[in-house]
């Protein structure tokens, strides 16, 4: 989903609720019957699930429905500090509330596949390159460092991410990392030589016809595991845990 809507989230919002609250009431009756938490916790932990799953809610629900009765069950029975999971449900709410419109999670790519993406890269010519949802920036500072005739861009739509990404390229490499905070789909691709996405199913084939409107000819699209409907120039498995792969298009016409 690329639009900026905020009524898809809160339809989302009020589904979780209904969901939650469904699983809540089978939960007390379970354990009104038999009083055995594990099992009545699994149980409204599931129900919560599959509730969220039968409404049809995008996959990070059905995520946080699953996870949200378990978080709430611990932080209630370990006595954690309420500052504690304050800060920590902030922290996760800066890195992934975007994710609720975008269908983006963030999951950084795998050192493997940070050799990978630089064996494409030039060593004798000067270029420009964008990692379109940049996260906390690890891979352009490792590129950086690989490419010194390189210009790297990150655009990322998370503070948190961006926050951190822009303080680590302050303190690396001023001149040669940049990064912004917005949504890519706002940017416009045509100094790039090469751009670099490591997203999700959902965006793919719209970012790809962004990608032939706005990209030089000739220049290449690097996408990490999701591919698009067109024919690569080459695909590179990477050894890592996920056997992710690296599929490299060549951008023909704009
Ligand atoms: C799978 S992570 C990849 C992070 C980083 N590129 C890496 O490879 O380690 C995807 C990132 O894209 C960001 N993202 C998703 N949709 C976006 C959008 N429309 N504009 C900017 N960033 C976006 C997410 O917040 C997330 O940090």
């Amino acid at each position: 989903m690329q639009g900026k809507s905020i009524a898809a989230p809160l339809s989302f919002l009020f589904w979780t609720a209904v969901a939650q609250l469904i699983a809540l009431a089978l939960l007390v009756l379970i354990y009104d019957f038999y009083p055995h938490r594990v099992l009545a916790l699994a149980i409204c932990s599931v129900t919560a699930y599959l509730v969220s799953k039968l409404l049809r809610l995008p996959l990070p629900w059905q995520i946080l429905n699953l996870i949200l009765p378990i978080g709430i069950f611990f932080a209630i029975t370990m006595n954690i500090p309420a500052g504690l999971v304050g800060a920590i449900l902030l922290g996760l709410f800066l890195i992934y509330i975007p994710t609720f419109w975008t269908r983006v999670p963030f999951y950084p790519t795998s050192s493997a596949m940070y050799n990978i993406v630089a064996d494409q890269l030039p060593d004798d010519q000067p270029f420009h390159f964008i990692d379109l949802g940049c996260g906390f920036g690890s891979l352009l500072i490792f590129l950086a460092g690989r490419k010194p005739l390189g210009v790297f861009e990150g655009v990322e739509i998370s503070p948190l991410p961006y926050l951190a990404s822009k303080i680590r390229f302050c303190m690396k490499n001023r001149a040669r990392l940049s990064v912004k905070l917005r949504s890519f789909w706002g940017i416009s691709l045509d100094r790039f030589d090469f751009v670099y996405a490591f997203l999700a199913p959902p965006p793919m084939e719209t970012l790809w016809e962004k990608v032939q409107a706005e990209v030089k000819p000739g220049s290449l699209f690097l996408v990490n595991s999701f591919p698009v409907n067109a024919k690569a120039e080459r695909i590179l498995e990477v050894e890592d845990r996920r056997k992710s792969r690296l599929y490299v298009y060549k951008v023909v016409n704009r």
